[in-house]
């Protein structure tokens, strides 16, 4: 593995789970220092009993300052994938995440691209005026259009549709087809003939199931696997600023990258130390001890009504 040099003059944050309120302990990082920060932050106002909750109509001005330190210790190469799902509100989707992504352009980010997470054995259910949500937004930030990205690592088996799509090729699949919204991307059907593998669409059908009962809201491993696949290579250096039961310093470290965990729930830290190294040991911590989150006061005037 690359020799970070992440030594503050308070502590060295490489490959640990540390405790405290990621918007502080971000002060620490260097600038330009990391490679992907994929994270789950804490959804509005949901799971209040567990870990705090912010309400939906203070959830972008309560972001907002974290995601500038996301943006300053991310390398100008790397990527931001922030997993988020709005949650419906009075009937309707709240618009906190649309909001967010707006705020976040003004904030100098590029608004990349959007993956789904289908989840593919959510429970049935019924509900009045809706159906089951059985998906999650991966929203990807940049900071420069050139970032890097290994396609290759994520390809998938080309499938059955191959056998009769590739059997029979018309005229225009013979050649470059431009598209016809005049977007610039064409494709040449038969480029993909005998080919075995090829590159997944930005719908991921994945499972739910965590095997992680510890954290109400874990996600499974093999989600921040892929995107650590897709954003870095070996030795590179991943952030999870809402660590949760460590399930990305688990996936990075599996991957041969190195990890930069904090989590503002103390239990949760000793959790994800015991799943990542399987003991509990002595954490660097900034003593954070809140768990409910706090708009500061400067702020309550901008609520919306
Ligand atoms: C949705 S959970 C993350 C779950 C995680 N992806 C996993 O697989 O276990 C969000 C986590 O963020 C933590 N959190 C909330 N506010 C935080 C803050 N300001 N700094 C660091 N962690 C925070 C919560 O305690 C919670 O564990």
């Amino acid at each position: 593995m690359s020799n970070y040099q992440l030594k503050t003059d308070k502590k060295d944050y490489l490959d640990k789970i540390i405790h405290g309120d990621c918007e502080k302990v971000l002060l620490d990082i260097p600038e330009n220092s990391i490679d992907l920060i994929f994270t789950s932050p804490p959804y509005a106002d949901q799971r209040v009993k567990t870990y705090g909750g912010i309400s939906p109509d203070h959830y972008v001005e309560w972001f907002l300052p974290k995601a500038a330190q996301f943006k300053r210790v991310l390398k100008p190469s790397g990527t931001f994938i922030l997993n988020i799902k709005e949650r419906v509100v009075n009937g309707e989707r709240h618009t906190y995440v649309i909001d967010l992504i707006l705020k976040m352009r003004e904030q100098g980010w590029l608004w990349t691209e959007e993956f789904i997470w289908h989840k593919k054995n959510s429970y049935p259910g019924k509900w009045p005026n809706r159906f089951r949500d059985n998906w999650e937004r991966l929203i990807q930030f940049n900071k420069e259009k050139n970032f890097s990205m290994y396609q290759e690592s994520v390809m998938v088996p080309v499938g059955d549709w191959a056998k009769d799509r590739l059997a029979k090729l018309s005229e225009t699949d013979k050649i470059r087809d431009e598209s016809r919204a005049g977007s610039g991307f064409g494709k040449n059907v038969s480029n993909w003939i005998g080919r075995d593998m090829v590159y997944p669409t930005n719908v991921l059908h994945l499972a739910t199931e965590t095997g992680n009962k510890r954290h109400s809201a874990a996600f499974p491993s093999y989600l921040p696997e892929w995107f650590i696949k897709l954003f870095t290579k070996s030795g590179d250096l991943v952030l999870d600023p809402f660590m949760g039961s460590g399930t990305t310093a688990f996936s990075a470290l599996q991957l041969g990258r190195h990890f930069i965990g904090i989590e503002i729930n103390a239990e949760y830290v000793q959790i994800a130390n015991q799943r990542i190294y399987g003991k509990q040991i002595k954490l660097p911590s900034l003593g954070e001890k809140k768990k409910k989150y706090k708009v500061p006061a400067n702020k309550k005037s901008e609520r919306k009504k």
